[in-house]
């Protein structure tokens, strides 16, 4: 091969540094993307502590019923989901609970108290909650979710009603207080932010 001349010399190394930049620029993209799933998906094991939590989840049953109490056992009073999980004619959720909590009687109350559809149940209908990856595949399927995109579950989380009301829980029918979910909201809206802002990464597996 005949030895290459100064010019050719000089193109061959353009050529070899422009190269080089590109290779190093892919390496560091996937290196960094990788990063940025690693710690969505931390946030999201901290979204999903709280989703999971009595408060939360107590309303995202699989069943045909809400349910009640730290141990999630089944509404009293045979209170049922109904077509809209707003109950049945004659027993409606709002034939007992108030757009606020009533501390006197123990009902918990909140802005159209109702059950989540079925299409956004945390757990199975047993009522073991489902695995974090499942939920968060739920929780990001915008045919069971009505149609939210990650802003809009950024928003969901932040202002709520029934969110809120997981943080202000009121009093049991004994007086006692209800407990909290895990986290402050400030820190749950903040984990939502993280994920949300990674991409609503899920964690992998069933
Ligand atoms: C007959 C009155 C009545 C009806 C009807 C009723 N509830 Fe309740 N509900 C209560 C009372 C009282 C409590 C508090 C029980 C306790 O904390 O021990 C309660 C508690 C709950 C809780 C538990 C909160 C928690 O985290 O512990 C949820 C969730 C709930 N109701 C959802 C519903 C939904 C959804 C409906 C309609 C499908 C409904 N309820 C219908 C009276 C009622
Ligand atoms: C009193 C019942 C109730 C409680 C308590 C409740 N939710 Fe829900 N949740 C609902 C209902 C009803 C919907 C459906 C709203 C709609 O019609 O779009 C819903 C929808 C959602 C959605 C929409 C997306 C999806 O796929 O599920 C999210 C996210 C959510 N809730 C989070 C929470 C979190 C977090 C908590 C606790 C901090 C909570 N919910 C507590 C009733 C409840």
């Amino acid at each position: 091969m005949p030895a290459l001349n100064r010019s050719q010399t000089r193109i061959f190394l353009v050529v070899f540094v422009l190269f080089a930049i590109s290779i190093s620029q892919a390496i560091w993209a996937a290196s960094s993307s990788h990063e940025n799933e690693a710690v969505g998906v931390a946030a999201w094991e901290q979204v999903y502590s709280v989703l999971v939590s009595p408060r939360c989840i107590n309303c995202h049953t699989a069943t045909n019923y809400p349910q009640q109490g730290d141990d999630r056992h089944r509404h009293f009073a045979n209170a049922v989901r109904g077509p809209d999980g707003i109950g049945v004619p004659g027993l409606t959720c709002f034939s007992c609970h108030q757009d606020r909590n009533a501390d006197s009687t123990g009902v918990p109350g909140g802005s159209n108290w109702h059950l989540a559809p079925l299409s956004m149940q945390w757990q199975d209908i047993n009522d073991r909650p489902l695995s974090s990856a499942a939920v968060c595949r739920a929780l990001t399927d915008r045919s069971k979710n009505h149609n939210m995109d990650g802003a809009a579950l950024l928003k969901h989380h932040s202002e709520e009603a029934l969110v809120l009301w997981a943080w202000n829980p009121g009093l049991r029918p004994d007086g006692s207080a209800r407990t909290l979910p895990p986290m402050s909201h400030e820190d749950f809206v903040a984990a939502t932010r993280t994920w949300v802002g990674a991409g609503t990464p899920c964690p992998r597996g069933k």
